[in-house]
């Protein structure tokens, strides 16, 4: 392998620790300063200190605001420009060598192509600032799934949440040694300053150009224009998702958009589930569900909330690790009602972003109201006005609907013992759920492995503030990983039926699939099923078919639950109410084919026949369901 060559004089100029080995790392940091141009280079060591000092040097510049820390201890609030609060997906690209690669429902371009035109824009991009190289590990530090990758970002912001999201700094580099790989991830806010100039916002971010570039042959990142979230943090959908479902299809694993639970019966025993359900649509909240009455001696504990990597292992088992180490979390509709742990998690040591401020230097969110019986009468709303409840009436919120927390995994009460293992969890179900105000029901299971995989392909889900653009259309979101799956999503879905099938052919009894729908309205608009922790119920359904307890009865979408299998002790909930959300209406599925039809044909190059079979079976089951009725 071609080792370049470090000079003392390029250690000097780069500021290298002396804790740093790896030579491509430095003569990489080397030519990217060259290109960015920044004032200075400093490498994060990842300390308390270090992160400490950091967010000071933020509240200095204004971009952090330290909370009343008689009430929020160790904890910060930042509020980002109004063009810079979600992820851009219309601006991010897969630039494969081939477009067949990245497929139809990725933007591409292709990459000599898209370096041409990031190479100007990365010119001097980083003048006036400092380049933080943010060293990272995804996954246990260490460990043999864990996979390391250096962010270099002119964004101090970046590198305090980095801190709380992965294993970063000083550890990451030391696993590196000299000659170990690393994903380069390169990120810049776009906002260069000319000698003398500060500052004109405490956001700088370009609002005219941003870019999410992923190569994922090279397996490089390259960010522009954005200091928000996965826009910015570069080792959660860039690194853990887009880059790492490709390589898990060369490897044979995957990585998914999937929380991961462990659920413990009253007996003691206890299973690992992983659910995978569109951008703000419910993993923070199930991964940390707390059981509701009537469920006496069952515990939720966490192990993910966002990504899951699995990969096959022993006993043909399929085991899942959560890559990162801390929860970037939406805030709004939180509280200790729909997720208490969530909110225990919050009490110290978490960055805020655009929320509102209280007039006693705490946080507030719509939602929160459930929590103190009322409304504040004054805020100071996330982009710095001023806020009173007539402005809620008036439809204006205090925070972003896509505001968020970043908090340490180690703050949440709910955390599984085995978070951190290396080892991973043997997962015993899948999940996969959208929001959805009509047609797809509460629960069902599917048949085998192969209508899983159908019905996790065919997902749809009403869009949510978690990505710049129009919200609740309804559009398909395979696995959840629309934005997120770095190669062709045809191809996505025979790496799925592939690894499946290779488990099954080695005699190994798969996790059972399951999809579910929290979020079927009634005619006046309203949710019908409560949500939140009383989805318990339908997670106890899960585990007992999977325990061979209950029988369910088959629909044309799967097997469902009858009314008497669920266990609704503690909460009313007629069997007329059951039926609204467990119903299949032949014309709504008679048009939900044609969406999913329309989805094929889109994906018809590479899609493979067992899944075009399964739609064919399901369809003719619904004729059946025409005919006697
Ligand atoms: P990302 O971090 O964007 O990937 O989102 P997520 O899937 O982790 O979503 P999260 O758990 O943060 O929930 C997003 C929103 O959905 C919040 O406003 C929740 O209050 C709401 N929500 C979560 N679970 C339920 C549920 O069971 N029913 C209803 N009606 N809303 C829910
Ligand atoms: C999502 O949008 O699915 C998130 C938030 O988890 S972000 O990290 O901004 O992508
Ligand atoms: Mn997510």
């Amino acid at each position: 392998m071609n080792i370049p060559a470090v000079t003392p004089g390029l250690k000097q100029r780069l500021n290298v620790p002396d804790y740093v080995q790896n030579a491509r790392l430095i003569a990489w940091v080397g030519e990217m300063a060259d290109l960015c141009k920044p004032d200075q280079v400093y490498w994060c060591d990842g300390s308390q200190a270090e992160y400490e000092r950091l967010c000071d040097q933020l509240v200095q510049a204004g971009t952090f605001r330290k909370l009343n820390a008689a009430r929020r201890p160790g904890s910060f609030l930042a509020c980002s420009d109004p063009s810079d609060v979600a992820r851009v997906e219309d601006r991010t690209f897969i630039c494969s060598e081939k477009q067949e690669d990245a497929g139809p429902t990725n933007n591409w371009t292709p990459p000599a192509e898209m370096r041409a035109r990031l190479q100007p824009l990365f010119d001097g991009c980083m003048r006036g600032r400092t380049m933080y190289v943010i060293p990272f590990s995804m996954g246990p530090l260490g460990s043999p799934i864990a996979h390391i990758g250096v962010e270099l970002s002119d964004s101090a912001y970046v590198a305090v949440n980095m801190k709380l999201m992965t294993r970063m700094g000083r550890g990451a580099v030391e696993v590196l040694g000299e000659d170990g790989a690393f994903v380069p991830c390169v990120h810049t806010v776009g906002a260069p300053l000319a000698a003398g100039q500060k500052d004109q916002t405490a956001w700088p971010c370009n609002p005219e150009t941003k870019y999410i570039v992923h190569y994922p042959e090279t397996r490089e990142i390259w960010s522009y224009g954005s200091g928000y979230g996965g826009n910015a943090l570069l080792g959660k959908k860039c690194f853990a998702l887009r880059i790492a479902s490709k390589m898990g299809q060369d490897q044979g694993w995957l990585a998914e958009h999937m929380l991961i639970l462990g659920v413990t019966n009253p007996e003691g025993k206890k299973y690992h589930v992983a659910a995978a359900f569109p951008s703000a649509c419910g993993k923070t909240n199930f991964s940390m569900l707390v059981p509701p009455e009537g469920f006496a001696g069952w515990k939720v504990t966490t192990i993910g909330d966002d990504i899951a990597w699995i990969k096959p292992g022993t006993g043909g088992k399929l085991y899942a690790i959560n890559p990162e180490a801390g929860y970037f979390g939406v805030a709004p509709g939180t509280n200790t009602l729909t997720n208490p742990n969530c909110m225990a998690s919050l009490d110290k040591d978490v960055i805020f972003t655009n929320v509102a401020l209280t007039d006693d230097g705490d946080v507030w969110w719509e939602g929160m109201e459930k929590d103190h019986g009322q409304l504040p009468a004054h805020l100071i709303d996330w982009q710095g006005k001023d806020w009173t409840p007539e402005d809620g009436k008036a439809g204006r919120k205090a925070a972003h609907p896509n505001a968020r927390f970043t908090v340490a995994a180690t703050n949440n009460p709910a955390l599984d013992t085995a978070w951190d293992d290396p080892a991973g969890v043997a997962i015993d179900a899948f999940i996969f759920g959208g929001r959805r105000s009509t047609t797809v029901p509460l629960v069902t299971e599917s048949r085998d492995w192969t209508e899983g995989v159908y019905m996790a392909a065919t997902m749809g889900s009403e869009t949510t503030a978690a990505a710049f653009g129009a919200q609740g259309v309804v559009r398909r979101d395979p696995f959840a990983m629309l934005p997120f799956c770095g190669y062709n999503m045809a191809d996505y879905f025979g790496h799925w039926l592939k690894v499946g099938g290779k488990l099954q052919g080695a005699g190994a009894t798969l996790p059972r699939i399951y999809c579910v729908n929290w979020f079927r309205k009634d005619a006046g608009g309203k949710f019908v099923w409560p949500g939140y922790g009383e989805n318990m119920r339908v997670l106890k359904w899960i585990i007992d078919r999977v325990e061979g307890r209950v029988e369910g009865q088959e629909t044309m979408f799967g097997v469902s639950p009858r009314y008497g299998e669920i266990n609704w002790t503690g909460l009313a909930f007629s069997p007329e109410q059951f039926a609204t959300v467990t119903s299949l209406d032949k014309e709504a599925w008679t048009q939900e084919f044609q969406l999913h039809d329309e989805l094929f044909d889109q994906l018809a190059q590479g899609l493979p026949q067992a899944l075009s079979d399964t739609k064919a079976a399901m369809e003719a089951r619904l004729e059946d369901l025409l005919a006697t009725h």
